[in-house]
């Protein structure tokens, strides 16, 4: 499999200056920053999740590389409890405790490198835009497969990988992760059609942690 380019956006450093600006915006505007991929899509995984019978209120999920935190912001509003936010970038974690403090909403934030730290028993993993930027890095192959090894290891039996990208396509995103996790299902997205073909920009897959 190709790897992709290595980029800026692979990089901590990326990060920090971005939610360092992001910060400055939020106190002057309270504008939270961006919601990466836009909110149809934020929309159409709180749905899925909203419709999915194994998933309970208390649930503990995970959001890793949460940024600014919207997506567990729009969870606890929909009435989750156990509601955790990860992020290598402590400027990241930095506005999304401002942000969950002014939407009065109780997230627990943490600043963690997921390819070196994490390890729980989370009964749902969400990344929307994670394993992209990982993917951007420098020693990529390495990257993703540490990502996945410790996204396993982090899942309890049976637990869900909930994972967007914009840098895979559905088949590439079950062909990395078929060693350790089963596709579950698929969370549409929205289509463009070019010369004939149907394609998405944005993919956001559902795996189920294979049992061992
Ligand atoms: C494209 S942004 C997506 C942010 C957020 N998920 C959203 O949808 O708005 C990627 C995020 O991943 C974080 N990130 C990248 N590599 C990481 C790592 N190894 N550990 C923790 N966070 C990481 C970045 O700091 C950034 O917040």
């Amino acid at each position: 499999m190709e790897e992709l380019n290595p980029s800026e956006l692979g990089t901590h450093e990326y990060w920090e200056d971005r939610y360092k600006d992001e910060i400055e915006n939020f106190c002057k505007n309270g504008d939270p920053g961006d919601i990466w991929f836009g909110e149809n899509i934020s929309d159409q995984i709180i749905q899925w999740i909203n419709k999915t019978n194994s998933i309970k209120k208390d649930s503990k999920i995970v959001d890793i590389g949460c940024g600014n935190g919207m997506l567990l912001v729009q969870l606890a509003e929909e009435g989750y409890t156990n509601l955790h936010g990860l992020d290598y970038s402590e400027k990241a974690i930095e506005l999304a405790k401002a942000v969950a403090q002014k939407q009065k909403v109780n997230i627990s934030y943490v600043t963690c490198n997921i390819l070196e730290e994490i390890k729980d028993d989370y009964d749902i993993i969400h990344d929307k835009g994670t394993y992209d930027a990982i993917s951007l890095s420098q020693n990529a192959t390495d990257h993703r497969n540490k990502y996945i090894e410790n996204m396993y290891a982090s899942l309890k039996n049976d637990g869900i990988l909930l994972i967007t990208s914009c840098n895979w396509t559905q088949d590439e995103l079950k062909d990395q992760f078929s060693k350790k996790f089963e596709q579950a299902e698929i969370i549409p997205t929205p289509q463009y059609r070019f010369g004939g073909k149907v394609g998405s920009i944005v993919s956001s897959c559902v795996f189920r942690k294979k049992s061992k």
